[in-house]
């Protein structure tokens, strides 16, 4: 409790790691709230979940609590789950695909990720779940970053038609990305122009947060 009130003055790391994954993870009360940082960014809870919860009231609370099949690719402190399961009350079935085990532990021991009873985790690559799946989501969120960077994997042709095929109808995906570079501008062009097409409509939610540009992806029909 008392880390809790001082970290309103100043940030307190509880616990840190090494990743293989992120370089290092750190578990930090910081302005009262237990958040989780990767060596250069805040990975779960803090900024990272305003980010995603702004896609998410995009989309509609109330549309979301309908849906029966979510997928979250890159799981960390599962801060967005907690927004579906805490926020908006969604009882549907939630999968979530972590490539790294050591922020898995992390995210059970320091907040009680494997208390959610609709939430089924598979430790393994978003890469290789995607391609191998049989199933359909109303909801897909991709938040899958190494530290800053994001896999290339997640801006390919074959990954995009991939996953535009795991959507239902109506469903939508949530792409959580980083513009740190000119570069990045126009590597999120270029993604928007080839998924913008029928039956897909895309939308962007620029400067949300410094560095994060959300693309959200409907699939009308
Ligand atoms: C920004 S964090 C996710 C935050 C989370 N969505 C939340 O709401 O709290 C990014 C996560 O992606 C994971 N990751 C990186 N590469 C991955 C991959 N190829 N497959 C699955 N997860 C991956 C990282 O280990 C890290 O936990």
């Amino acid at each position: 409790m008392l880390k809790r009130w001082l970290s309103y003055i100043v940030p307190i790391k509880i616990h840190q790691k090494k990743s293989s994954v992120s370089k290092n993870l750190e578990v930090t009360w910081a302005n009262g709230q237990l958040v989780l940082d990767s060596k250069n960014t805040n990975y779960s809870y803090g900024s990272l979940q305003r980010v995603l919860r702004k896609g998410l009231k995009k989309i509609g609370f109330n549309h979301i609590r309908n849906m029966q099949d979510v997928l979250v690719l890159g799981v960390a402190g599962g801060s967005v789950i907690k927004t579906l399961t805490d926020e908006i009350k969604f009882t549907g079935k939630i999968t979530g695909v972590e490539i790294d085990p050591e922020v898995i532990k992390l995210a059970n021991e320091y907040f009680g990720l494997h208390q959610i009873p609709n939430l089924k985790m598979v430790v393994g690559d978003a890469f290789d779940y995607v391609l191998r799946t049989p199933f359909q989501y109303d909801l897909i969120v991709i938040d899958v970053f190494q530290d800053t960077t994001m896999p290339n994997f997640l801006f390919e042709k074959f990954f995009m038609n991939k996953i535009g095929s795991l959507l239902k109808t109506n469903g939508y995906i949530l792409f959580n990305t980083m513009i740190l570079h000119k570069d990045d501008n126009a590597r999120n062009d270029q993604y928007h122009a080839q998924f913008n097409n029928k039956p897909f409509k895309v939308t962007r939610l620029p400067r949300v947060e410094s560095h994060n540009e959300l693309i959200l992806i409907h699939r009308y029909q």
